[in-house]
């Protein structure tokens, strides 16, 4: 080989590693320009919610005292979409948005478990011990405590969350069980890849 070759292949080499250096952390930040997965969601009108060994949840099942963990029928319970939290309020005490009416049967209520800070699980519940003197009842992210409030859709009153919890709309059917009667109002998930462009929801 030519000193003039083994230059050049030198050369090559050294700019496709330089390029592959540029390239994988830029990668890495997110699929920047595969997008669709991002907005995959697999509820839809009728799909069935279960509970995590996958017995359905009747309306019946769901108490003013707690939150539950919900997941759609036959789905992978990893799916970022996948997993809600499903609370019951009373009826007077729920303001949705207009364009929610009927989202919410006798008072049950379904939003995103995803934080839409840094998409951490929604894994608290902050119920007033003495409704007199205490705060309404919230969902709180227990990783830098973003608070929701599941009677006004899902919207942010505490914390570094940007935009209100995703919504399901909510449907009980013939035999009392839940379904959802479509998907959420929004994207699921953390705020970084850019869902607040259009101002918080
Ligand atoms: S990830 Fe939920 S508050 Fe930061």
């Amino acid at each position: 080989m030519t000193r003039k070759r083994f230059l050049k292949g030198a050369a090559g080499a050294a700019g496709a590693a330089l390029g592959a250096a540029l390239v994988v952390p830029a990668v890495s930040l997110g699929p920047a320009l595969d997008t669709e997965s991002l907005y995959y969601s697999p509820w839809y009108r009728g799909r069935r919610l279960v509970d995590e060994n996958g017995r359905p949840y009747r309306a019946d099942d769901i108490s003013t005292t707690t939150f539950y963990t919900a997941y759609p029928e036959n789905v992978d319970h990893e799916v970022l979409a996948a997993p809600i939290v499903v609370v019951r309020i009373k009826p007077d005490r729920i303001d949705l948005p207009a364009s929610r009416a009927g989202w919410a049967p006798e008072g049950i209520l379904a939003y995103s478990k995803i934080c839409t800070h840094g998409g951490c699980a929604i894994s608290e519940y902050r119920k007033p011990l003495f409704p007199p003197t205490s705060p309404e009842p919230a969902f709180v992210c227990p990783c830098h405590y973003s608070t929701f409030d599941p009677a006004t859709g899902g919207s942010v009153i505490y914390g570094p969350a940007g935009r209100n919890l995703p919504q399901l709309p909510l449907m009980i059917d013939h035999a009392g069980e839940l379904r959802a009667a479509g998907d959420f109002n929004d994207p699921v998930g953390p705020s970084f890849w850019g869902v607040r462009s259009g101002g918080p929801t």
